[in-house]
């Protein structure tokens, strides 16, 4: 799908579809009003169809007076209560309803609605990114294609051009494409988006973009000494991958920004075995490394101004013979040992070693991203992802650029307090700190990895994917590692 950037009449433009919207009691928006007069009250006469409600959408044809074939009424909600969420909602109904209809193009008149104190730029890349979430299918397994594909190629958002919308532009669609490989890469069953898949996945994105890619292979992991990642991918019949990914878009005095994503392909918990029910869900364990990839691929694409490096460590968590046993110990590449009490809690034993890796990038800043505790999910929920991080201006930043991006997330705390459920009477440590707090000890075990960097952890563990009849990946927290990086790089 192609956008564009134009500034048109609603009555005028001659486009398959024009959108526009109406809010609850009847209330129509400037670009309504346009049109209702155009085709002298069409448009009012036809809202006793219409609720107004968030979401709901009404399809008018051959208004008189009007140019384009169709006219997509999409209600607002209350209009004291229109915000990002519900302008977000809008431009997905909208979405939803175009997918159906044969128009080729349409023109979003939701897109230029003031959201609070929002610049337009902010409304060029949610409008962007909320139709491409909204038309993304994954179908490439199923033999006969459900719907055929939508006619729809060619949205126009209603601005004046200038340079500061083009860009948002660029940066949205090139996000959009960075969440949509993301989402492909979780949905991707875990028979065929193996290890070795996700480092060929990333030798692809390597050529595209010309950009910098090593993988380690088994035999480098022993040498370097990462006893943690090994032990996990022990029984595993895959071998591992230890991705490392450099885009450079700035001076090279610029010390970099590393992202490291959880990548397990699949995780069984091992000897540790987790329940039957929803076992399936554990394909999307590698949403981290997705995200990564997702991610370094849209900065390339945009071609931003920022020094990234996305390492993604992964590997299979499966019990076997060879599989680690509650109460090993392992030595980390840190040096530190660890005594596996569960070997469910796997994430954080790849992470550790991928952390001590990332210094020799000597990073200004190390952000890890991973689906790492149900707890996470238990206090937060599928809304917010969950935030740690060792230097409180870090986490402020990351916050910011989360609201911006409306990809958020909920800061926890990383007390030393909480550092003591982690004690092992034969180890360094524990890799479970016990049921209380179980997200904050799993964060708590990262920190002791990370004390030499600015470093913070985004637990996904709750957003990277939907269950139940929308179950598929979200993409999350690519808008947000994106944002984040373009805000990161402006304001120095
Ligand atoms: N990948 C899981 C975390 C997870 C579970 C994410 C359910 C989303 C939904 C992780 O490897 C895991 O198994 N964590 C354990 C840790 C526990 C053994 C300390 C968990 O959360 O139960
Ligand atoms: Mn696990
Ligand atoms: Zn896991």
């Amino acid at each position: 799908m192609e956008f564009s950037i134009k500034k048109l009449a609603p009555e005028t433009a001659k486009a398959g579809c024009i959108v526009v919207g109406v809010h609850q009691a009847g209330e129509l928006t400037q670009a309504a009003r346009a049109v209702d007069q155009a085709s002298k009250g069409a448009v009012r006469a036809a809202l006793r169809d219409l609720s107004g409600k968030t979401g709901s959408t009404l399809l008018l044809r051959g208004l008189p007076g009007v140019a384009a074939e169709r006219v997509l009424l999409v209600g607002l909600g209350e209009h004291e209560e229109f915000a990002e969420g519900a302008f977000r909602d809008a431009v997905r109904a909208a979405a939803g309803a175009l997918k159906e209809l044969g128009a080729k193009d349409a023109a979003l008149f939701l897109a230029d609605l003031k959201v609070g104190s929002r610049p337009s730029a902010w409304n060029v890349r949610h409008a962007v990114l909320a139709m491409c979430e909204a038309f993304y299918r994954f179908d490439e397994l199923k033999t006969q294609k459900k719907s055929p594909d939508p006619a729809l190629a060619s949205v126009i958002l209603p601005f004046s051009p200038n340079s500061q919308l083009e860009q948002a532009l660029t940066e949205a669609a090139a996000t959009a494409d960075g969440a949509a490989l993301a989402r492909k890469l979780g949905n991707l069953p875990a028979n065929l988006c193996t290890p070795t898949y996700l480092a060929e996945e990333a030798k692809k994105i390597a050529r595209q973009f010309k950009l910098g890619i090593d993988v380690l292979e088994r035999r480098d992991m022993e040498k370097l000494g990462m006893g943690a990642m090994l032990s996990v991918t022990r029984a595993s019949h895959q071998p591992p991958k230890f991705i490392v990914l450099r885009y450079s878009g700035t001076a090279k005095s610029t010390r970099p920004v590393v992202l490291v994503g959880k990548g397990i392909t699949f995780d069984t918990g091992g000897i540790s075995l987790k329940p039957a029910g929803e076992m399936d869900e554990m394909k999307f364990d590698m949403s981290g490394a997705a995200a990564v990839l997702g991610t370094v691929r849209a900065l390339a694409a945009m071609k931003a101004p920022v020094n990234v490096i996305g390492v993604a460590p992964a590997c299979e968590n499966m019990p076997g013979g060879h599989a680690s046993r509650p109460g090993d110990v392992v030595t980390t590449l840190s040096g530190q040992t660890v005594e596996i009490l569960n070997t469910d809690a796997e994430g954080r034993l790849i992470l550790c070693d991928a952390l001590t890796y990332a210094e020799r990038f000597k990073p200004e800043i190390v952000v890890d991203i991973a689906t790492l505790t149900g707890a996470c999910v238990i206090a937060l929920g599928h809304v917010a992802s969950g935030l740690f991080a060792n230097d409180q201006k870090l986490a402020d930043e990351i916050r910011d650029a989360a609201d911006d991006a409306w990809d958020r997330v909920w800061q926890m705390p990383l007390w030393e307090d909480y550092q003591e459920q982690l004690r092992s009477n034969f180890a360094d440590m524990a890799n479970i700190g016990g049921r209380p707090a179980g997200s904050v000890t799993a964060a708590c075990f990262l920190a002791r990895f990370t004390r030499k960097q600015r470093w913070a952890h985004l637990d996904i563990a709750g957003t990277a994917w939907k269950s139940g009849r929308e179950k598929g990946s979200t993409g999350r927290p690519v808008p947000l590692l994106v944002r984040f990086l373009l805000r990161h790089a402006g304001g120095k």
